[in-house]
């Protein structure tokens, strides 16, 4: 295996355009790890905060962004016990150092690439259908035949939480920021689906009726977030995994109208939710790869859902990640966006 990789680096997180195009050594192999050389790799809005600042588990100083790859093995540490080959087609979840076309992993990161399945397929699975579970089913205790509503519900969260939805016969609505996303959502077989506008709590209230909403997967923030929870009925449970509305300007943070929203963000004061009989949870995906029978129970219970292939929105060569960056950073992109390692 080769003694160099190409890695994507940026020198200290603030500004995207920093990121960098290097090639680094690369030292032996740890012998509890397995070496894969990545053919695609997932990118997540989590990247675009990372590498603006914005992120709270950004790493100080100079760092190689990206959570998930997808690739192959081809060498094993001697002490990994029994399981993985060389050639094994793989998927991996990583905590930063994912844009590389080469990267050591323990196992219970990795999980075998279904077959059938693309390497920007496999790309597009781990982190964002991690989430989507976690959320939805770990955390939302979803039951069959409850309602569900997913915001950003064409993006990579997004679509996963509609599939995990189905599998588990709950009844899901959407929001999106577009017309043309809602079209592709309704081409998907996704008819309750709201564009959201400046009315949002009224368009909400209309589409819901007279029916309970049970269960909200938030990732936008501010005023959607705060009438999505009030848009519970009793025993509801709002799911936050991010604040989109904090996403970074073109280069750099916008930072006085993210201080504006920040100062207006919702405060939710638990005296009030024990009346209001409604729940707010959120979590960070990236603490989880720190608890590996956690990590496995939820690849397990996610491999036993059998879900799709997921939607690949755009596949950037590796070196144009800052293109890729900038298609998902500006609001527009639809399912995953995903770097194809060519020639790996
Ligand atoms: N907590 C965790 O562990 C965890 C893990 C993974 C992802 N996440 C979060 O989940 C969300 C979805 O992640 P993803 O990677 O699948 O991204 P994504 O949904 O594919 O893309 C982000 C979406 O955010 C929406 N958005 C709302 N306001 C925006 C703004 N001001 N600028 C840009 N986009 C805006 C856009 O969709 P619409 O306009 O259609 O809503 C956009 O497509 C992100 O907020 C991410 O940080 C959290």
């Amino acid at each position: 295996m080769t003694s160099e990789r190409n890695v994507w680096k940026i020198d200290k997180a603030g500004r995207l355009d920093r990121l960098q195009p290097v090639r680094e050594d690369v030292g032996p192999l740890p012998s509890g790890e397995v070496r894969v050389r990545v053919h695609a790799v997932g990118l997540n809005f989590a990247d675009v905060f990372a590498l603006a600042g914005l992120y709270s588990a950004t790493p100080e100083g100079a760092f190689v962004p990206g959570l998930e790859v997808c690739g192959e093995v081809v060498e094993i540490g001697a002490a990994v016990a029994e399981g993985l080959r060389v050639g094994d087609r793989v998927m991996g979840v990583t905590r930063f150092g994912g844009y590389v076309d080469q990267l050591d992993l323990p196992p219970s990161r990795l999980r075998r690439l279904p077959e059938g399945w693309s390497w920007e397929q496999g790309a597009a699975f781990p982190v964002q259908t991690l989430t989507a579970w976690y959320g939805l089913e770990t955390l939302g205790a979803l039951q069959p035949g409850q309602r569900v509503l997913v915001h950003s519900a064409a993006g990579g969260v997004g679509l996963q939480a509609l599939a995990i939805c189905r599998k588990l016969g709950a009844d899901s609505i959407g929001t999106v920021g577009s017309e043309s996303k809602r079209e592709f959502l309704r081409d998907r077989g996704h008819d309750r689906v709201i564009v959201r506008g400046r009315d949002f709590p009224e368009q909400l209230r209309r589409t819901l009726g007279d029916e309970p909403l049970h269960l909200v997967l938030d990732a936008v923030g501010g005023a959607v977030q705060r009438a999505s929870l009030e848009a519970l009925a009793p025993t509801g449970r709002l799911i936050v995994v991010g604040a989109a509305e904090f996403a970074p300007g073109r280069r750099r943070p916008r930072y006085l109208s993210s201080l504006w929203r920040y100062l207006r963000r919702p405060r939710y004061d638990p005296l009030e939710l024990i009346p209001a009989n409604r729940s707010v949870m959120a979590f960070n995906l990236i603490w989880l790869w720190e608890d590996e029978p956690l990590l496995i129970r939820l690849a397990g219970e996610i491999e036993a859902l059998g879900l799709d292939a997921p939607h690949v929105g755009k596949v950037y060569p590796f070196g144009e990640a800052p293109a890729a960056l900038e298609h998902l950073r500006s609001g527009r992109s639809v399912g995953k966006v995903v770097l194809s390692v060519q020639g790996a």
